[in-house]
């Protein structure tokens, strides 16, 4: 089957097996191998991407089925050569150990932080809770995403510009022994 999608901004039109999973698409197909399978049964989240602004988990959806539709992986995420601001608060909270987690987890907090532009612990947590950690115990993740919340909010942008730590600047103490 034929199908049209943009992905990362840029439009594909491919000749797909009609059992092809999204995932297998994107990567195999598109080589956007930012978006990683961790099981394959829809159970871990590492494969979540934006289908039409909202997350899916690619090994749930049939590639025909994003025929027409905008895909944003992890790959198309940032713009203008900055980190999307999910993603600096991932690096600034340490946020991740081996990182396989990561770009479904980061995919799913931007959408949570899309609906939901001010959650508290409990809602950041019920929001990630179809994505899955084997490494962080989800602290730093969670703090991670209450971060990024602040940064986010319009008033606090300014600010958030001034205090931002370089990349490599030294980690907060409580960080490093999660
Ligand atoms: S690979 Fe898709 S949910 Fe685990
Ligand atoms: S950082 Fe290793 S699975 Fe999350």
């Amino acid at each position: 089957m034929r199908i049209t999608t943009t992905v990362d901004g840029t439009s594909y039109t491919d000749d797909v097996e009609p059992r092809m999973l999204l995932v297998q698409y994107l990567r195999e197909k598109l080589g956007k191998v930012g978006t990683v399978v961790g099981c394959d049964t829809s159970n871990c989240g590492a494969c979540t991407v934006h289908m039409d602004g909202q997350s899916v988990k690619s090994c749930s959806v049939l590639a025909v089925q994003a025929d027409g539709r905008e895909i944003t992986t992890i790959e198309g995420l940032s713009a203008d050569g900055q980190l999307h601001p999910v993603q600096q608060a991932f690096h600034d909270s340490h946020a991740l150990q081996c990182g396989f987690c990561t770009p479904g987890m980061i995919m799913q907090a931007v959408d949570l932080l899309k609906e939901n532009p001010d959650p508290d612990e409990e809602e950041i947590r019920a929001g990630l809770e179809g994505n899955l950690c084997r490494c962080t115990g989800y602290q730093n993740i969670v703090r991670a995403v209450r971060a990024a919340a602040d940064k986010m909010q319009p008033s606090a942008a300014p600010e958030a510009e001034t205090s931002r730590e370089p990349v490599g600047a030294s980690m907060p103490s409580e960080v490093a022994q999660s």
